[in-house]
């Protein structure tokens, strides 16, 4: 029987036997970048800042991924913090440095109740309706064609299966997600289009209602292409459940799923047996995904525990990333790259 050697490592294969350096094996590390060994879009989140000035996380990056997703830069209040002043310095770094070395983006994220303008909450409805679709328009226009997929609209449930309270929710009623979804689709009809949210990995009230959501859009020809599931994880409170099940059946819809923003915190500080139990969740995040055809993408929120905004957010827990803080890669990395 034939085995199936995924596209990339074969080609990274053949390189090596022509003498072609594709790249350069730091000691520790796995023979083959991780974006080489799978069929997946393979992502890390991104900062521009560090991306300008840090050449060591800039070559790990570079090597090791195939998607980039700038991690603050696309979002409202960094494009438009002051109304009528926009900045788009940091996302089109991005977009340019993942043109030049061909990687994928995720654009992140267009509608967010968090990090938004308090000039945007202040609109009345009608203005905010009109603002909300300028912006949509403007940004993803601007990225026409150099943006794979979509964040849409980033966690609009609740841990209940409710929609959460939000300016969006209040202002223009449940209607605004079709609305938002058909004016970036208008804008570039290329892009895959995705609703994305945290702590709907397992199947649980809030990941019903988004596959409940995402069925009646599909229904009513709303354009929306995928689900991505940020699989923020801690190793404190197991492993969700039902993971396959949950992308088999976003699958069954006909829509794609990714994994967003994938990290496995730890309370600090790590040690051996805690980042066994983190690699075997990275491994369960990454198998799941490559058993479920649809499932088409990898990414994880920023790769070193050098840059992470676990520790700021989550007092006591860290080292969350594949690599250290000083870019060796970890248990998990390993794991995923044996
Ligand atoms: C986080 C960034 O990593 C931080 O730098 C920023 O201060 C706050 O936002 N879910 C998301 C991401 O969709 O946009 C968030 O990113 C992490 C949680």
């Amino acid at each position: 029987m034939l085995r199936r050697i995924p596209k990339k490592r074969a080609l990274a294969a053949v390189a090596a036997v022509m003498g072609i350096a594709v790249w350069q094996a730091p000691s520790a590390s796995a023979s083959v970048p991780l974006q080489y060994t799978t069929h997946r879009y393979v992502g890390s989140a991104v900062a521009a800042q560090y991306l300008a000035s840090e050449p060591d996380y800039r070559a790990v990056l570079t090597r090791e991924f195939d998607n980039v997703t700038p991690e603050n830069e696309m979002k409202w209040g960094t494009v438009e913090a002051v109304r009528g002043q926009p900045d788009w310095s940091g996302a089109d770094a991005i977009v340019e440095y993942a043109q030049r070395t061909h990687k994928t983006v995720r654009g992140h994220t267009l509608v967010w109740h968090s990090q938004l303008p308090d000039w945007v909450s202040a609109l009345p409805a009608a203005e905010l309706r009109q603002v909300l679709r300028d912006h949509i328009t403007t940004e993803v226009k601007r990225y026409k064609g150099k943006i794979r997929a979509w964040d849409v609209v980033n966690e609009i449930f609740n841990e209940d299966g409710t929609r959460r309270d939000t300016v969006f929710h209040q202002k223009l009623g449940d209607g605004f997600v079709a609305d938002v979804f058909r004016w970036a689709h208008a804008a570039d009809p290329a892009a895959k289009l995705y609703i994305n949210d945290y702590n709907i990995e397992g199947i649980n009230p809030k990941s019903d209602a988004v596959y409940d959501l995402v069925k009646t859009l599909r229904r009513q020809g709303v354009p929306i292409d995928g689900v991505g599931i940020q699989a923020h994880l801690s190793i404190q409170y197991g492993f969700p459940a039902q993971f396959r099940e949950n992308l088999t059946r976003f699958a069954k819809l006909g829509v794609q799923t990714a994994i967003t923003e994938a990290d496995v915190r730890i309370p600090t500080p790590p040690d051996a047996a805690k980042l066994a139990t983190q690699a075997d969740y990275f491994g369960r995040l990454w198998d799941g995904c490559h058993a479920v055809s649809r499932c088409v993408e990898f990414t994880t929120w920023g790769f070193t525990d050098r840059h992470s905004w676990v520790p700021d957010v989550f007092p006591g827990e860290g080292a969350a990333c594949l690599f250290d803080e000083n870019l060796h890669p970890k248990p998990a990395y390993f794991r995923i790259n044996p």
